[in-house]
């Protein structure tokens, strides 16, 4: 099939844009902030609630169970901002233990979380104010408050901070810092190093869910940039690398074979891979040191009881 017309801008569309740098280059790769359409978000959200995928479960416990000793590490009175909001089920574990909270301002791209979000949380807290702001966190905006608002806390949950790379962990850092101010704090969670089997399963489901959500990307690049990926033809696995303390995601070609995208061909040999997400585990030192390289300091580190995951407040430094 000829699908050199379905595209008519390409160079104006940054999926297209990331689809065919990501695969033209040596080691294929794909920005995993593609994940997420419609089906990728409902299949992540289908992963969050696994026996294997226990990030979700840790954190939450850690919500619960510290919601008094997060409640006093942000001032009362304090505005929330949350980085990438999704669901905002988290959030309202924090929202309900801070004292007198004054404000919500939700950050996420995904404009319908947002509108839905934002109206449920409204709806339970009615005395605060909520303010959605439509952006990609990992772009360089202002927020429209300053200090005369009161206190600001940043809320970065769920261990997205561990998808992005050292540079895009550092400028997200120092744009939070820009933000919250000079005595703005953040809570940020983020998965701890732990035995590879269990980081491994958490990655490759015995129900298949989180290779659906990785070749759902091939589904997408199909449907949206008119590619003929035969997904029969690749195959998801999870790999840990030694070197980043990593979880990667890879789809992995079964068979040499050559894809269409937009009009152009990729070839794939058998074994080759797209690396679709990299997962990054820390320490409580690897932590500080990234926490540090964005202009923060670590003054509180809570974990769940089976040390899975870590809760880190930051002041700034
Ligand atoms: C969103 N993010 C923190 C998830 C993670 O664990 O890296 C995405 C995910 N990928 C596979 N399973 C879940």
């Amino acid at each position: 099939m000829d699908h050199a017309h379905d595209i008519i801008h390409p160079v104006e569309d940054s999926f297209a844009r990331d689809v065919l740098a990501g695969l033209s280059a040596d080691v294929k790769t794909l920005p995993s902030r593609w994940l997420y359409d419609e089906r990728g978000s409902a299949l992540f959200e289908e992963i969050t609630r696994l026996d294997e995928y226990y990030l979700t479960r840790a954190e939450t416990s850690i919500l619960r169970e510290r919601q008094n000793d997060i409640a006093d590490f942000v001032e009362s009175g304090a505005i929330l901002i949350e980085y990438g909001a999704g669901a905002g089920v988290k959030t309202e574990l924090v929202l309900a233990g801070l004292r007198e909270p004054r404000g919500y301002v939700p950050i996420d791209i995904a404009d319908t979380f947002l509108a839905e979000t934002s109206k449920r949380i409204a709806l339970r807290f009615p005395s605060l104010w909520v303010r959605p702001i439509e952006r990609n966190f990992l772009d360089v905006f202002k927020v429209p408050f300053d200090e005369s608002d009161g206190g600001r806390t940043g809320f970065f949950p769920g261990s997205t901070m561990g998808n992005l790379n050292a540079s895009e962990a550092k400028t997200l850092l120092t744009q939070m810092g820009q933000h919250l101010g000079d005595d703005g704090r953040a809570i940020i969670g983020v998965d701890l190093q732990k035995n590879v089997g269990t980081l491994l399963r958490a990655y490759d489901d015995s129900a298949g869910v989180t290779a659906a959500f990785n070749l759902n990307l091939l589904e997408r690049i199909n449907a949206e940039l008119g590619g003929d990926f035969r997904l029969e033809q690749f195959e998801h696995a999870a790999r840990w690398n030694e070197i980043e303390k990593a979880v990667e995601m890879h789809l992995v070609s079964l068979c040499d074979q050559r894809v269409t995208i937009c009009g152009r061909t990729f070839d794939f040999r058998t074994s080759e891979t797209i690396h679709t997400e990299s997962s990054r585990k820390y320490t409580a030192e690897s932590f500080e040191r990234l926490a540090r390289s964005g202009g923060w300091r670590v003054a509180e580190a809570w974990q769940d009881a089976d040390r899975l995951f870590g809760l880190f407040g930051l002041i700034r430094g």
